[in-house]
């Protein structure tokens, strides 16, 4: 999939915009604050209907005015064009538009214009709690998977509802239904957990490798309660507690994923560089992952390309991506010369925007 032209108003900094892009590699460079990720982020909008950043569509609007529109012509990848066209008014909300063609439920969007993105945020991952690694994958195996995502809403409602239950002074009965629910739910969701994290495993080492000229080793694990038995027994075993606690203290909402480096917790014993590392790693092989399952070969958006990273990996990474597999890529970084100089040495093909104070220069 490649998005061939892109027309802004109103969005953050960006008064109005409108960009031709090349297939290739497109590099947007400026100074702190000159509208390099909000370009991104319009891109984002296009793809999944929303900031790639926790705020609003409200906070997304260019300050003063009443709504932003986002229009993007797309080439697929069997050469026909789309169109999508994602607005906001105060007024009337979020619309999404496809070829003409409003959805009637934002969610149908999703997957139809494949993205991965890789940013400073990312690091989030590593930090933060499970939560944050199980809002990614479940994110990323939604944007292929609509039982999956269906299995988890099913599991969250149910869950929801069993605790109010446990408040109360549910029957015997009443709990052996919800279980069910609860464990058939999870069935699905640890079953394409499982697949997922063990095809991401060998592509992640494989990618850090080449980042880290082999210099460490990474590893991912995924963990779950499941692992041991089945929810339906796991809640049996758990049921006095859950009364007393009074709400569901075992089940795939406290699963996690293991990110270690040489058999240490990455959070702990990684350097900013290697976690810097390792997030690439991962979001190349979800790259890989959904680029072989869809129709179309995904976005890749690169914001702040050296972010913590040292001149070899960098060139590493853009020898990668620059190899057969991988489509159309966008990349920020607020160094011109130094982008230039590595992008030349790479010997790729790029067109370079110069953005400065939401506006853009073709060189
Ligand atoms: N709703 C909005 N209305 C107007 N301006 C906004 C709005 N939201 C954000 N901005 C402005 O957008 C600018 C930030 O843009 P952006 O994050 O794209 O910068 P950047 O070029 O990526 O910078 P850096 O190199 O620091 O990452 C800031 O000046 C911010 O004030
Ligand atoms: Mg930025």
């Amino acid at each position: 999939m490649i998005l061939d032209k892109l027309s802004i108003i109103n969005f953050k900094n960006i008064c109005e915009e409108q960009l031709h892009l090349s297939r290739g590699i497109n590099c947007f460079v400026g100074d702190n604050g000159a509208g390099k990720t909000n370009i991104l982020d319009a891109v984002h909008y296009l793809s999944m209907a929303r900031s790639m950043h926790t705020i609003t569509d409200l906070q997304s609007v260019r300050h003063g005015e009443d709504g932003f529109i986002i229009d993007g012509r797309f080439v697929r990848d069997d050469q026909r064009a789309e169109q999508i066209v994602c607005g906001y008014t105060r007024r009337s909300g979020k619309t999404l538009k496809r070829n003409g063609k409003e959805y009637d439920k934002l969610s149908d969007h999703v997957g139809g214009i494949p993205i991965v993105v890789v940013s400073p945020g990312d690091t989030a991952l590593i930090s933060d709690s499970a939560e944050e690694r199980r809002r990614y994958i479940n994110r990323f195996i939604s944007q292929t998977d609509r039982g999956y995502l269906n299995a988890l809403i099913r599991y969250n409602n149910t869950l929801q509802e069993r605790n109010k239950l446990l408040k109360s002074s549910p029957s015997e009965e009443m709990l052996l239904i919800y279980d069910a629910m609860l464990a058939q739910a999870a069935e699905t969701i640890f079953a394409r957990r499982s697949e997922t994290i063990a095809a991401m495993q060998p592509l992640v080492e494989q990618y850090y490798a080449e980042l880290a000229e082999e210099r460490e080793s990474i590893a991912m694990e995924y963990r779950s309660e499941l692992q041991s038995a089945s929810l339906q027994e796991l809640l049996l075993q758990s049921r006095q507690r859950d009364f007393v606690n009074e709400f569901t203290s075992v089940g795939v909402h406290r699963d996690d994923i293991l990110f270690s480096i040489g058999d240490y917790p990455l959070r702990k014993f990684g350097s900013q560089g290697q976690q810097k590392s390792f997030l690439i790693a991962l979001k190349l092989a979800e790259y890989t992952l959904l680029a072989k399952c869809g129709e179309e070969k995904p976005m890749l958006l690169l914001d702040d390309l050296f972010d913590k990273l040292d001149m070899r990996r960098v060139a590493h990474l853009l020898h990668l991506v620059g190899g057969e597999m991988f489509g159309q890529i966008f990349i920020t970084d607020c160094n011109k010369h130094r982008l230039e100089r590595t992008l030349g040495e790479a010997g790729a093909e790029y067109k370079l925007f110069t953005i400065s104070d939401g506006k853009a220069v073709t060189l």
